[in-house]
C-alpha cells in the first residue's frame, strides 16, 4: 500500500499489497480501495494466508453470515495454524481452497482471489 490509502500503489494492472515477508504465519488482512473503478471509495476486505511456499488470498467475508473472519488483526487461523477460522461462530476452512470443513457453513467456501508475488517479493493483487 502507498502511504496515502486513497491512492493504491500499482504495478501494471495489479495493486501492491505488501512484501511477502510482512505476511505472518496467521495471515494478513487488507481493506483495499480503488478495486471498483466506478466506486473508488468502496472498501474491499481481503486477507492472505501462507501455505508452505504458496500464498492464498480470500475475501474477508464469512459465507455463513457475511461477517469478517478475524477477531484480532492479522489473525485468521486456528490455534494449531491448520485451518482458517471464523471468529463469529467458529466455522473452519481449508487454507488451500477456502472450503468449509467444520461449523455452520460446511460445504460452502470463502471466495478465492488472485494474487502473485513478483521478482522483488512484492505481493500483487489481481489476475
Ligand atoms: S459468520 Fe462465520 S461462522 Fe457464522
Amino acid at each position: 500500500m502507498s502511504d496515502n490509502d486513497d491512492t493504491p500503489e500499482m504495478r501494471g494492472d495489479r495493486q501492491v499489497l505488501c512484501h511477502i515477508d510482512e505476511v505472518g504465519e496467521a495471515g494478513k488482512g487488507f481493506r483495499l480501495k480503488g478495486v471498483y473503478p466506478s466506486k473508488p471509495e468502496a472498501v474491499f476486505p481481503i486477507f492472505l494466508v501462507p501455505v508452505g511456499e504458496d500464498l492464498h488470498c480470500y475475501m474477508n467475508i464469512c459465507p455463513h453470515q457475511g461477517t469478517p473472519l478475524e477477531l484480532k488483526p492479522d489473525t485468521f487461523l486456528d490455534v494449531n495454524r491448520e485451518l482458517i477460522q471464523c471468529s463469529t461462530h467458529w466455522a473452519m476452512f481449508r487454507k488451500e481452497d477456502g472450503y468449509c470443513v467444520k461449523g455452520p457453513c460446511v460445504g460452502r467456501s470463502l471466495k478465492k482471489l488472485p494474487v502473485m508475488v513478483d521478482e522483488d517479493g512484492m505481493v500483487l493483487f489481481g489476475a
